[in-house]
C-alpha cells in the first residue's frame, strides 16, 4: 500500500516557501507515493492548486485533513505546537527541526511516536549527501538575494562605467564569512561587476573566493579557524582584535558590506561595530544575514531595514521567502533526493535505514525514540589547509572517527604483510607474483589518492577514474590489430566483433567520464 506524502501550507508569518513544487510532485508519484496538498500551500511560491492537481496531487481544503490523512508530512518551517497536535500518531515528519534549539518540540514529537527527519541535521561533509543538503541550497539562494537587496538599496551601479556623462567607479563590496551564503554573494556581486573582497576565518575558502571572482583579504594573525565538518570555531581574543582592525579598514573603503559569519550553536560573531558603520560613506549598505542570531553588525535590527549614520542596514531574516519559487524548487528537490534514498524499492514505502550514515544523521526521532545527537559520521571531514601547522593538537583528529593507528599496531600490520608477501613469493608461480605486486601497488596508490582528496571533490574524482578505467580500451585495440586469424588463416570475425564492441563501450566511458569531470570542475571554477 503506497504511503501518502502530505504538504501543508506553511504557518510562520511571512513564510512563502512550500515543501514541494508541481515538477517534484510528478517525481514523487513515480517513486510510488501518493501526494496530498493543502489548498493554497504553493501560493506564495507561485504554484497554484491547479498546477499541483495537474501534476497528480490531491488537494484538500484544511490543515486538519492534510495532517491526519498523511503518512509522511513534508514541511519547511519548524512545526508549531498545533501542527504537532495534528500529526498522525506514528507518522513521519521531514523538515527543519533544529533539535538543539527546540528540546520541547522534540519531546512533543516523541510523545506522538513519530519518526522525524531533521533536514538541518544532515551530515554536510558526506559528499553523497550533498544532493539532499537543504541548508546549502537555501543559503545559496539567500546569499544571492542579499546582493540583490544591497543593489536595491544602493544608489549606484555595481559595475564601473565610462559614459558621455562621466566616469562611474565600480562599487566595492566586502563579504564577511565565505561559507555557502558568502560564496554565493561573492559570485553574484562579481557577476554584477563590483569589486568584491571577502574574509573568512577558515583559510581553506580563500581559493574558492578567488575562483568566484573575489579577492580574499587575510587577517594579519596566524590562527586557523576551522572547527571541523566545514564549520568555523570561536577565534582567540588576539585574532578578533586583528580582525576588527582589518574590518575597520574595509568599512572605510567599501560601499557595501554583506555579513554571513556563523559559528554553529553560538550567537553570531560581532564583526561590524557602530564605529565602523559610522566610518562608512553615506549611502553605503550593510546586509546582515545573521540577523536572526543576533547579527554580525552591532546596529542590525532583525527583520528590518533601518538607516543609521547614513548607512542602510538590512537585517531581513526572510531572504529565502523573498525568492520563494527558487528556494522552494531547490528545497523540494533536496527532499525528493531524500525520498529516493528512503525508498530505494520505488514502491512508495519508506525505509528509515539507520545503518546509512546520511539517514542516521538526520533521523532525530525514530518511532518515538529520540535518536539525536547521532554518533560521529565515519568519514573524513575536509582537511583544513593549516591543520599541519598544529601538530600538538593531532590527538583525536584521525580519519573515520577512529583516531590514528598506533605505531605499534602499524608495525605489526606491516610485519604480517611482509611475511605474507614473502610466503606468496616463495610458493606462487612467478607470473602471479608480478601481477600481485601490481595489484598491491594499485590498491595502495588508489587508497592514498582517494584519502588525500577533499570530500567535496570525490564526485569529479570518481568520474575521472571512471574515464581512466577505460584503459581496457587498449586491450580491445590490441585485439583488433592483426593477427586476427583462426587456425586456418581466416580472420576471426567474432574476435573482431567483440573487440569493436569493447572499443565502442569503453569510448563512451572514456569520453563521457572526461566530459562529466570537466563539467563538474567548471562548476567549481565559475
Ligand atoms: P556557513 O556555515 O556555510 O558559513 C558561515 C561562514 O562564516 C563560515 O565559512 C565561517 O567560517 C565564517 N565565519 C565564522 N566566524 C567568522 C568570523 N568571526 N569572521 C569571518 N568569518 C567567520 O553558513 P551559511 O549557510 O553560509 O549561512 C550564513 C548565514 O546566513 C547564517 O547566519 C545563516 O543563519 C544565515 N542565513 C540567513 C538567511 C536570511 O534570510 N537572513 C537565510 C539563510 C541563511
Amino acid at each position: 500500500m503506497p504511503q501518502i506524502i502530505g504538504v501543508p501550507k506553511e504557518t510562520a508569518a511571512g513564510e512563502k516557501r512550500v515543501a514541494t513544487v508541481p515538477e517534484v510532485v510528478e517525481k514523487l508519484i513515480k517513486l510510488g507515493f501518493a501526494v496530498r496538498l493543502q489548498s493554497g500551500a504553493g501560493e506564495g511560491a507561485n504554484c497554484s492548486d491547479e498546477s499541483y492537481r495537474a501534476a497528480g496531487a490531491e488537494v484538500v481544503a484544511t490543515a486538519a485533513e492534510l495532517w491526519s490523512g498523511s503518512d509522511i508530512v513534508l514541511k519547511v518551517g519548524v512545526p508549531t505546537v498545533e501542527e504537532v497536535g495534528l500529526l498522525r500518531e506514528g507518522g513521519t515528519l521531514i523538515g527543519f527541526i533544529w533539535p538543539a534549539q527546540n528540546p520541547e518540540l522534540m519531546q512533543q514529537l516523541a510523545a506522538k511516536k513519530a519518526t522525524v527527519l531533521a533536514i538541518d541535521s544532515l551530515p554536510r561533509t558526506l559528499s553523497r549527501a550533498q544532493k539532499m543538503d537543504a541548508l546549502t541550497s537555501q543559503a545559496g539562494v539567500a546569499g544571492y538575494r542579499a546582493v540583490i537587496e544591497a543593489a536595491n538599496a544602493f544608489g549606484r551601479f555595481f559595475n564601473g562605467q565610462i559614459t558621455a556623462a562621466g566616469k562611474v567607479p565600480p562599487a566595492k563590496v566586502f563579504i564577511a564569512g565565505a561559507g555557502v551564503a558568502g560564496l554565493a554573494a561573492v559570485g553574484t556581486a562579481a557577476s554584477l561587476g563590483a569589486i568584491v573582497r571577502a574574509n573568512d576565518t577558515r583559510a581553506e575558502v580563500a581559493d574558492q573566493v578567488v575562483s568566484l571572482g573575489g579577492e580574499f583579504v587575510k587577517v594579519d594573525y596566524a590562527e586557523e579557524g576551522s572547527g571541523g565538518g566545514g564549520y568555523a570555531k570561536v577565534m582567540s581574543e588576539g585574532f578578533q582584535n586583528a580582525q576588527r582592525e582589518m574590518y575597520a579598514r574595509q568599512a572605510r573603503e567599501v560601499d557595501i558590506i554583506i555579513t554571513t559569519a556563523l559559528i554553529p550553536g553560538k550567537p553570531a560573531p560581532r564583526l561590524i561595530t557602530a564605529e565602523m558603520v559610522q566610518s562608512m560613506k553615506p549611502g553605503s549598505v550593510i546586509v546582515d544575514m545573521a540577523g536572526e542570531r543576533g547579527g554580525n553588525c552591532e546596529l542590525t535590527e532583525a527583520g528590518k531595514a533601518v538607516v543609521k549614520h547614513g548607512v542602510t542596514i538590512i537585517g531581513y531574516t526572510d531572504l529565502n521567502s523573498r525568492l520563494a519559487k527558487q528556494s522552494s524548487t531547490l528545497y523540494a528537490t533536496n527532499l525528493f533526493r531524500l525520498a529516493e534514498e528512503l525508498c530505494k524499492t520505488k514502491d512508495g514505502v519508506i525505509n528509515v535505514n539507520m545503518e546509512d550514515d546520511a539517514i542516521r544523521g538526520l533521523t532525530v526521532i525514530k518511532d518515538g525514540g529520540i535518536t539525536w545527537p547521532p554518533p560521529p559520521v565515519k568519514q573524513a571531514a575536509p582537511r583544513p589547509a593549516a591543520a599541519a601547522a598544529k601538530p600538538a593538537e593531532k590527538k583525536g583528529h584521525g580519519h573515520g572517527g577512529g583516531g590514528p593507528i598506533p605505531a605499534k599496531a602499524l608495525a605489526i600490520l606491516f610485519g604480517v604483510g611482509a611475511l605474507a608477501f614473502w610466503f606468496i613469493g616463495a610458493y606462487a608461480p612467478a607470473a602471479f607474483l608480478g601481477h600481485f605486486t601490481v595489484f598491491v601497488l594499485a590498491c595502495f596508490i588508489g587508497y592514498m589518492v582517494v584519502w588525500n582528496v577533499t570530500p567535496a571533490l570525490h564526485t569529479p574524482l570518481m568520474s575521472v577514474t571512471n574515464a581512466i578505467s577505460s584503459i581496457i580500451c587498449i586491450g580491445a585495440l590490441v585485439q583488433v590489430a592483426p593477427p586476427l586469424q583462426d587456425v586456418a588463416g581466416r580472420p576471426e570475425g567474432w574476435i573482431l566483433g567483440l573487440a569493436v564492441t569493447g572499443i565502442a563501450l569503453t569510448a563512451i566511458n572514456m569520453f563521457g567520464g572526461f566530459a562529466v569531470t570537466r563539467r563538474m570542475l567548471e562548476m567549481f571554477r565559475k
